[in-house]
């Protein structure tokens, strides 16, 4: 934590209270409040957090004015050009980059973990085929803590390392297993011989009658999304995560916990949205009824992959996106997919709209994800599955650092109460 050099004054009930500030590495300097309450007898109030840093915390730092995102110091872009998911898997987790050595040994932790308990599979057959597999993903990992007892107390740093292990090799098996549940297909073993990416796309679309080769440039391309999606500090499902951890409860609960969060169309939910909006539209020409519907006051429709509480320049993972929807499309052959043209065309002409430049929208991240999924032969419903899979790395890093953080406990946020006064019991006879 930062020493606190300077300090805010607050004069309230004609009293003065000086409360220190502390300065981060980037980034706004930050009130720190925590005496407040106990001080001058008053709470701080600000629903849906859009003022109050929740932690300190030394793994990703997003500058929203600028459209810029670090982990750990190193731009997304250079690390979706230059590196792939498993090397910041490792820089999200330990904080550096690793040396070759570092890297193989962490690669061979993770390939050695991909299998899942066999009895786990009945877990799956007990849900109905029609399941959303983000409902399947939320149960199944969540029961992971009645699977491996070994890794379930927080309290020792060996079996937090081997929870995070497994949960970053398992979730790629859940995910597949989900999706092959609700296509009526068989499961696929993971292959130790492949790449964590090259593994997931197998075990999603092969099938036991024949051989399936894993075509590179969309492992590449899986790669990158994985990489995109890795972290983005304190978000909705993230701070989920936190807040679940803070009880003391096991890493697989607590992942479970920001599974279900991350479901919902505001948050990871909105690629699916996203594209079921752009197949909505259907064709260009029908892009300014939605994007007026989308400004109307009284209408509550939104453009789906649009917009972010933090970017209000632009999602800098939405241009690497972009830049991979081309090319992949490109090399698939299917360059002129209608949705990618009415995504493009929807884009342009939001941008050129005042009511989007005046409220500061940009497309984020899932804006072109979706497009690339769907060319990849993913459908809908797998979307923000793939998502939770490629955002644990993120969730365990922010655990992790959490239940290492001295200052850890428990979430508690207070109220301002707007509810009754205290009343007398009225009996049924009598109301
Ligand atoms: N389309 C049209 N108008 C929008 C949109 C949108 N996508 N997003 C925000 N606005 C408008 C709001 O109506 C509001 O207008 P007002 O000031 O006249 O009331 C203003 O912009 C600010 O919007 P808020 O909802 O207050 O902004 P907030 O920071 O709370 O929400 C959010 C951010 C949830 C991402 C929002 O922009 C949204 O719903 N976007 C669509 C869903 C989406 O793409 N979510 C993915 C986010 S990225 C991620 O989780 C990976």
């Amino acid at each position: 934590m930062a020493d606190a050099k300077k300090t805010a004054k607050l004069t309230f009930d004609g009293k003065e209270f000086e409360l220190p500030i502390l300065s981060p590495t980037c980034g706004p300097d930050v009130i720190d409040i925590r005496k407040l309450y106990s001080q001058a007898d008053v709470f701080t109030y600000d629903p849906g957090f859009t003022s109050t840093a929740s932690c300190d915390s030394t793994i990703t730092f997003i500058d929203g004015d600028k459209g810029e995102l670090l982990h750990r110091g190193y731009p997304i872009d250079q690390l979706a050009g230059k590196s792939h998911f498993l090397e910041v898997c490792y820089l999200l987790l330990y904080g550096e980059l690793p040396s070759a050595d570092q890297l193989e040994d962490f690669e061979a932790r993770v390939t050695n973990h991909t299998m899942i308990h066999d009895q786990m599979q009945f877990l799956f057959r007990g849900f109905r085929r029609d399941a959303h597999p983000m409902a399947i993903m939320v149960g199944v990992v969540g029961a992971m803590s009645a699977f491996y007892h070994d890794s379930t107390d927080i309290t020792d740093p060996w079996q937090r390392e081997v929870a995070t292990i497994r949960l970053i090799a398992k979730m790629p098996t859940i995910a597949a297993m989900a999706y092959k549940y609700t296509i009526g297909q068989p499961f696929v073993y993971p292959r130790n011989d492949l790449d964590y990416a090259a593994n997931f796309l197998r075990m999603c679309f092969a099938v036991p009658a024949e051989d399936y080769e894993v075509n590179p440039i969309l492992s590449r391309a899986m790669d990158r999304i994985f990489t995109l999606h890795a972290d983005h500090e304190q978000n909705a499902s993230t701070s989920t995560v936190r807040l679940a951890s803070s009880s003391g409860a096991n890493p697989f609960a607590c992942i479970a916990a920001g599974i279900a969060c991350l479901w919902g169309p505001a948050h990871g939910g909105a690629n699916q949205a996203c594209l079921e909006m752009l197949e909505e539209i259907g064709s260009v020409d029908r892009i300014p009824e939605f994007i007026a519907r989308a400004k109307d006051k009284d209408d509550d429709y939104r453009l789906m992959g649009f917009g972010h509480r933090v970017y209000k320049n632009f999602d800098p993972r939405a241009t690497v996106m972009k830049q991979s929807a081309d090319e992949v499309l490109d090399l698939l052959g299917v360059e002129n997919n209608p949705k990618l043209q009415v995504a493009k065309e929807l884009e342009r002409q939001a941008l050129e709209d005042p009511y989007f430049a005046e409220k500061k929208l940009f497309p984020n991240v899932d804006f072109y994800s979706g497009i690339i999924l769907e060319a990849m032969g993913f459908p809908t419903s797998m979307f923000t599955p793939i998502f939770a899979l490629a955002r644990t790395v993120g969730w365990i890093s922010q655990w992790k650092e959490m239940i290492a953080d001295p200052q850890n406990k428990i979430g508690r946020p207070r109220q301002l109460y707007v509810g009754e006064g205290p009343r007398d019991y009225v009996d049924v006879e009598d109301r």
